[in-house]
Protein backbone atom coordinates (compact mmCIF):
# COMPACT_ATOMS: atom_id res chain seq x y z
CA UNK A 1 0.00 0.00 0.00
CA UNK A 2 1.12 3.34 -1.11
CA UNK A 3 2.20 6.17 1.98
CA UNK A 4 -0.32 8.98 0.96
CA UNK A 5 -0.78 11.90 3.05
CA UNK A 6 -3.50 14.77 2.02
CA UNK A 7 -2.48 18.57 1.96
CA UNK A 8 -0.88 19.91 4.75
CA UNK A 9 -3.91 23.03 5.80
CA UNK A 10 -2.39 25.99 7.95
CA UNK A 11 -4.92 26.97 9.64
CA UNK A 12 -8.02 26.32 12.43
CA UNK A 13 -10.11 23.94 11.18
CA UNK A 14 -13.01 24.86 13.69
CA UNK A 15 -13.29 28.34 15.68
CA UNK A 16 -14.50 28.09 19.06
CA UNK A 17 -16.44 31.20 20.75
CA UNK A 18 -14.64 32.53 23.63
CA UNK A 19 -17.44 31.29 26.21
CA UNK A 20 -17.82 29.25 29.66
CA UNK A 21 -19.31 25.42 28.75
CA UNK A 22 -19.79 24.69 32.73
CA UNK A 23 -17.71 21.02 31.81
CA UNK A 24 -14.36 19.70 31.36
CA UNK A 25 -14.26 21.50 28.20
CA UNK A 26 -13.24 24.94 29.88
CA UNK A 27 -10.07 22.95 31.47
CA UNK A 28 -9.55 21.35 27.87
CA UNK A 29 -9.47 25.28 26.28
CA UNK A 30 -7.87 26.64 28.77
CA UNK A 31 -4.58 24.45 28.86
CA UNK A 32 -4.94 22.03 25.85
CA UNK A 33 -5.41 18.95 28.30
CA UNK A 34 -7.84 17.59 30.37
CA UNK A 35 -8.91 14.22 32.36
CA UNK A 36 -12.84 13.19 32.67
CA UNK A 37 -13.77 10.93 34.84
CA UNK A 38 -15.75 7.56 35.14
CA UNK A 39 -16.54 7.76 31.32
CA UNK A 40 -16.67 3.93 31.39
CA UNK A 41 -17.59 1.61 34.37
CA UNK A 42 -14.96 -0.05 36.33
CA UNK A 43 -16.33 -3.54 35.66
CA UNK A 44 -16.19 -2.47 31.65
CA UNK A 45 -12.75 -1.18 31.94
CA UNK A 46 -11.95 -4.44 33.54
CA UNK A 47 -13.70 -6.33 30.83
CA UNK A 48 -11.21 -4.70 28.25
CA UNK A 49 -7.89 -4.71 30.53
CA UNK A 50 -9.02 -8.90 30.22
CA UNK A 51 -9.70 -8.73 26.83
CA UNK A 52 -6.72 -7.24 26.25
CA UNK A 53 -4.76 -9.86 28.44
CA UNK A 54 -6.12 -12.74 26.33
CA UNK A 55 -5.19 -10.73 22.90
CA UNK A 56 -1.67 -11.00 24.16
CA UNK A 57 -2.29 -15.09 24.97
CA UNK A 58 -4.09 -15.98 21.29
CA UNK A 59 -0.35 -15.44 19.59
CA UNK A 60 0.83 -18.50 20.96
CA UNK A 61 4.10 -17.24 22.24
CA UNK A 62 4.33 -18.39 25.93
CA UNK A 63 3.08 -15.09 27.32
CA UNK A 64 1.28 -15.94 30.90
CA UNK A 65 0.13 -13.19 32.67
CA UNK A 66 0.90 -14.84 36.02
CA UNK A 67 4.42 -15.90 35.21
CA UNK A 68 6.92 -12.48 35.22
CA UNK A 69 9.51 -14.30 33.55
CA UNK A 70 7.24 -14.66 30.22
CA UNK A 71 6.75 -10.49 29.94
CA UNK A 72 9.59 -10.42 27.57
CA UNK A 73 9.85 -9.93 23.91
CA UNK A 74 10.43 -13.00 22.76
CA UNK A 75 6.57 -13.87 24.38
CA UNK A 76 4.87 -10.81 23.05
CA UNK A 77 3.45 -9.57 19.57
CA UNK A 78 6.07 -6.95 18.65
CA UNK A 79 5.58 -3.51 19.84
CA UNK A 80 6.35 -0.07 20.01
CA UNK A 81 8.55 1.49 22.88
CA UNK A 82 7.52 -1.54 25.31
CA UNK A 83 3.59 -1.70 24.53
CA UNK A 84 2.40 0.45 21.35
CA UNK A 85 0.54 -2.37 19.26
CA UNK A 86 -0.53 -0.79 15.63
CA UNK A 87 0.06 -4.03 13.75
CA UNK A 88 -1.14 -7.27 13.58
CA UNK A 89 -5.07 -5.90 12.74
CA UNK A 90 -5.00 -4.72 16.09
CA UNK A 91 -6.68 -1.28 15.63
CA UNK A 92 -9.53 -3.32 14.03
CA UNK A 93 -10.18 -5.48 17.27
CA UNK A 94 -13.60 -6.17 18.41
CA UNK A 95 -12.88 -4.73 21.42
CA UNK A 96 -11.01 -1.61 19.86
CA UNK A 97 -14.44 -0.95 17.61
CA UNK A 98 -16.39 -1.52 21.12
CA UNK A 99 -13.93 0.78 23.33
CA UNK A 100 -14.69 3.35 20.09
CA UNK A 101 -18.56 2.88 20.11
CA UNK A 102 -19.04 3.32 23.99
CA UNK A 103 -21.94 5.96 23.80
CA UNK A 104 -20.19 8.26 26.24
CA UNK A 105 -16.81 7.96 24.24
CA UNK A 106 -18.37 9.02 21.03
CA UNK A 107 -19.94 11.75 23.31
CA UNK A 108 -17.01 13.27 24.37
CA UNK A 109 -15.90 13.88 21.10
CA UNK A 110 -19.38 14.96 19.94
CA UNK A 111 -19.38 17.66 22.64
CA UNK A 112 -15.56 18.59 21.68
CA UNK A 113 -16.53 19.31 18.19
CA UNK A 114 -20.04 20.23 18.09
CA UNK A 115 -21.12 17.63 15.79
CA UNK A 116 -22.66 14.16 15.86
CA UNK A 117 -20.50 13.26 12.18
CA UNK A 118 -17.89 11.83 13.20
CA UNK A 119 -14.90 10.21 12.01
CA UNK A 120 -12.59 7.80 13.96
CA UNK A 121 -9.00 7.42 13.79
CA UNK A 122 -7.88 3.16 14.11
CA UNK A 123 -5.37 3.77 16.16
CA UNK A 124 -3.75 0.92 18.71
CA UNK A 125 -3.57 0.16 22.06
CA UNK A 126 -0.84 0.01 25.04
CA UNK A 127 -0.24 -3.23 26.83
CA UNK A 128 2.88 -2.11 29.17
CA UNK A 129 3.94 -4.77 31.45
CA UNK A 130 6.12 -3.42 34.36
CA UNK A 131 9.46 -4.51 35.64
CA UNK A 132 10.87 -5.13 32.08
CA UNK A 133 14.85 -5.81 31.77
CA UNK A 134 14.68 -7.06 28.20
CA UNK A 135 13.95 -3.53 26.96
CA UNK A 136 15.62 -0.05 27.36
CA UNK A 137 13.26 2.94 27.66
CA UNK A 138 14.01 6.89 27.26
CA UNK A 139 11.88 9.64 27.14
CA UNK A 140 10.40 10.77 23.57
CA UNK A 141 8.85 14.04 24.18
CA UNK A 142 7.18 14.57 20.95
CA UNK A 143 4.11 16.21 19.83
CA UNK A 144 1.93 14.49 17.18
CA UNK A 145 1.35 17.48 15.19
CA UNK A 146 3.37 18.24 12.53
CA UNK A 147 4.44 21.96 12.81
CA UNK A 148 2.81 23.35 9.25
CA UNK A 149 -0.23 22.22 10.24
CA UNK A 150 -1.46 25.42 12.75
CA UNK A 151 -4.21 25.83 15.03
CA UNK A 152 -5.89 22.79 16.79
CA UNK A 153 -6.48 20.32 14.09
CA UNK A 154 -6.63 17.44 16.21
CA UNK A 155 -7.48 16.21 19.65
CA UNK A 156 -6.55 12.44 21.09
CA UNK A 157 -7.38 10.27 23.52
CA UNK A 158 -7.14 7.62 25.33
CA UNK A 159 -9.16 4.96 27.33
CA UNK A 160 -7.50 3.96 30.30
CA UNK A 161 -8.78 0.33 31.91
CA UNK A 162 -6.38 -0.08 34.82
CA UNK A 163 -5.42 2.02 38.05
CA UNK A 164 -2.75 4.25 37.00
CA UNK A 165 -1.14 6.72 39.89
CA UNK A 166 2.32 8.18 39.78
CA UNK A 167 4.70 5.36 39.70
CA UNK A 168 2.97 3.57 37.23
CA UNK A 169 3.70 3.51 33.35
CA UNK A 170 1.84 6.35 31.64
CA UNK A 171 0.78 9.59 29.88
CA UNK A 172 3.40 12.39 30.66
CA UNK A 173 1.47 15.95 28.98
CA UNK A 174 3.39 19.49 28.99
CA UNK A 175 -0.13 21.32 30.08
CA UNK A 176 -0.55 24.14 28.54
CA UNK A 177 2.37 23.80 25.61
CA UNK A 178 -0.34 23.10 22.76
CA UNK A 179 -0.85 27.25 23.10
CA UNK A 180 2.80 27.80 22.50
CA UNK A 181 3.13 25.65 19.55
CA UNK A 182 3.44 28.55 16.65
CA UNK A 183 5.45 30.21 18.86
CA UNK A 184 7.77 27.24 19.59
CA UNK A 185 7.97 26.84 15.60
CA UNK A 186 8.18 30.61 14.70
CA UNK A 187 12.24 29.54 15.22
CA UNK A 188 13.76 27.40 12.70
CA UNK A 189 13.69 23.63 14.92
CA UNK A 190 15.61 20.33 14.18
CA UNK A 191 13.71 17.58 14.60
CA UNK A 192 16.33 15.09 14.67
CA UNK A 193 18.02 16.95 17.52
CA UNK A 194 19.06 13.96 19.65
CA UNK A 195 22.03 12.05 20.57
CA UNK A 196 20.15 8.60 19.66
CA UNK A 197 19.23 8.28 16.08
CA UNK A 198 14.90 8.56 16.12
CA UNK A 199 13.32 5.20 15.58
CA UNK A 200 11.96 4.99 12.23
CA UNK A 201 8.79 5.08 13.33
CA UNK A 202 8.90 8.05 13.45
CA UNK A 203 9.03 9.33 10.36
CA UNK A 204 6.03 7.46 9.82
CA UNK A 205 4.18 8.92 12.78
CA UNK A 206 4.69 12.25 11.02
CA UNK A 207 5.37 13.73 14.47
CA UNK A 208 7.94 16.25 16.23
CA UNK A 209 10.57 14.89 18.92
CA UNK A 210 11.27 17.78 21.15
CA UNK A 211 14.85 17.90 23.14
CA UNK A 212 16.05 18.67 26.59
CA UNK A 213 16.17 22.34 25.65
CA UNK A 214 12.62 22.16 24.12
CA UNK A 215 11.17 21.05 27.38
CA UNK A 216 13.07 23.53 29.40
CA UNK A 217 11.48 26.25 26.75
CA UNK A 218 7.98 25.33 27.62
CA UNK A 219 8.72 25.27 31.39
CA UNK A 220 10.29 28.37 31.75
CA UNK A 221 7.08 29.77 29.31
CA UNK A 222 4.98 28.54 32.37
CA UNK A 223 3.97 24.72 31.15
CA UNK A 224 4.55 22.09 33.60
CA UNK A 225 5.16 18.24 33.03
CA UNK A 226 2.91 16.35 34.43
CA UNK A 227 2.21 12.52 34.78
CA UNK A 228 -1.89 11.91 34.48
CA UNK A 229 -3.13 9.43 37.17
CA UNK A 230 -6.55 8.17 36.46
CA UNK A 231 -8.70 5.37 37.81
CA UNK A 232 -10.10 2.21 35.58
CA UNK A 233 -13.04 3.99 33.29
CA UNK A 234 -11.15 7.86 32.80
CA UNK A 235 -10.34 9.23 29.63
CA UNK A 236 -7.96 11.58 28.86
CA UNK A 237 -7.55 14.16 26.03
CA UNK A 238 -5.01 16.13 24.38
CA UNK A 239 -4.55 18.69 21.67
CA UNK A 240 -2.21 16.77 19.54
CA UNK A 241 0.27 20.12 19.09
CA UNK A 242 0.69 19.22 23.04
CA UNK A 243 4.08 17.96 24.19
CA UNK A 244 3.95 14.42 25.17
CA UNK A 245 5.58 10.91 26.35
CA UNK A 246 4.68 7.27 27.85
CA UNK A 247 6.23 6.88 30.86
CA UNK A 248 7.99 3.51 31.73
CA UNK A 249 6.41 1.87 34.57
CA UNK A 250 7.89 1.46 38.10
CA UNK A 251 5.48 0.00 39.93
CA UNK A 252 3.63 -3.66 39.52
CA UNK A 253 0.67 -2.48 37.45
CA UNK A 254 -0.13 -3.35 33.90
CA UNK A 255 -1.03 -0.24 31.78
CA UNK A 256 -3.68 -0.95 29.88
CA UNK A 257 -5.02 1.81 27.23
CA UNK A 258 -7.10 2.27 24.05
CA UNK A 259 -6.03 5.16 22.12
CA UNK A 260 -9.43 6.87 20.14
CA UNK A 261 -9.36 9.76 18.68
CA UNK A 262 -12.29 11.18 16.32
CA UNK A 263 -12.70 14.36 13.86
CA UNK A 264 -15.78 16.15 12.42
CA UNK A 265 -16.38 13.95 8.81
CA UNK A 266 -16.11 17.17 7.18
CA UNK A 267 -12.61 18.27 8.21
CA UNK A 268 -11.81 15.00 5.58
CA UNK A 269 -11.34 15.52 1.81
CA UNK A 270 -12.47 12.27 -0.84
CA UNK A 271 -8.76 11.31 -0.73
CA UNK A 272 -8.43 11.13 3.04
CA UNK A 273 -11.79 9.01 2.84
CA UNK A 274 -11.02 7.16 0.37
CA UNK A 275 -7.51 6.03 1.99
CA UNK A 276 -9.83 5.48 4.86
CA UNK A 277 -12.04 3.14 3.35
CA UNK A 278 -9.09 1.00 2.06
CA UNK A 279 -7.36 0.75 5.67
CA UNK A 280 -10.88 -0.44 6.87
CA UNK A 281 -11.14 -2.94 4.31
CA UNK A 282 -7.50 -4.49 4.52
CA UNK A 283 -7.82 -4.23 8.67
CA UNK A 284 -4.75 -1.94 8.57
CA UNK A 285 -4.24 0.93 11.13
CA UNK A 286 -3.47 4.28 10.83
CA UNK A 287 -1.99 7.38 12.97
CA UNK A 288 -4.15 8.81 15.46
CA UNK A 289 -5.35 11.41 12.97
CA UNK A 290 -9.24 10.82 11.41
CA UNK A 291 -9.37 12.65 8.87
CA UNK A 292 -6.19 13.54 7.31
CA UNK A 293 -2.08 12.60 7.49
CA UNK A 294 -3.64 8.72 6.14
CA UNK A 295 -0.55 6.63 6.08
CA UNK A 296 -1.86 3.03 7.03
CA UNK A 297 0.30 1.01 9.26
CA UNK A 298 0.85 -1.38 6.81
CA UNK A 299 4.53 -2.06 7.88
CA UNK A 300 5.48 -5.41 8.91
CA UNK A 301 5.74 -5.98 12.72
CA UNK A 302 10.04 -6.89 12.41
CA UNK A 303 11.45 -9.61 14.81
CA UNK A 304 15.26 -10.16 14.68
CA UNK A 305 15.80 -8.86 11.56
CA UNK A 306 12.20 -10.80 9.97
CA UNK A 307 8.96 -9.91 9.82
CA UNK A 308 7.35 -11.72 12.96
CA UNK A 309 5.71 -14.82 12.08
CA UNK A 310 3.08 -14.58 14.01
CA UNK A 311 2.19 -11.67 11.92
CA UNK A 312 -2.04 -11.54 10.90
CA UNK A 313 -4.01 -9.25 8.28
CA UNK A 314 -7.15 -9.79 10.04
CA UNK A 315 -8.14 -9.37 13.91
CA UNK A 316 -8.91 -12.54 15.92
CA UNK A 317 -12.27 -11.43 16.67
CA UNK A 318 -13.98 -9.11 14.05
CA UNK A 319 -16.10 -6.56 15.04
CA UNK A 320 -19.87 -6.46 14.16
CA UNK A 321 -20.65 -4.55 11.86
CA UNK A 322 -22.88 -1.94 11.93
CA UNK A 323 -23.72 1.25 10.05
CA UNK A 324 -23.00 3.10 13.25
CA UNK A 325 -19.32 1.49 12.76
CA UNK A 326 -19.00 1.72 8.98
CA UNK A 327 -19.93 5.51 9.98
CA UNK A 328 -17.11 6.01 12.35
CA UNK A 329 -14.96 4.37 10.01
CA UNK A 330 -15.53 7.25 7.40
CA UNK A 331 -16.40 4.29 5.09
CA UNK A 332 -20.65 5.30 5.05
CA UNK A 333 -21.89 8.49 4.66
CA UNK A 334 -24.12 10.44 7.74
FE1 LIG B 1 2.04 10.69 20.57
Amino acid sequence: MSVTTTETKSKDLMTFKAQSFGDWRDEFHKYGCCVIKNVISPERAQYYAQKQIEWLKKFDLGFDEKDESTWTAEHLPVSFKGGMYHAYSAPHEKMAWEARMEPAVIEIFEKLWETNELISSFDGMNISLPKRKDISWSPWPHCDQNQNRKGMQAVQGLLNYAPNGSNDGGLMLMKGSAKLFDEFFAQKRDSYDHEDAPPPEIEFMDLFLFNSKDVKWFEEKGCELIKVNMDPGDFVLWDSRTMHYARFPEGDQIRHVQYICMTPRKFADEEALALKKECFEKWVGTTHWPHCNIRPAAEKPMRNGEVCPKDRTEPFEKPEITDRLLQLAGVKAY
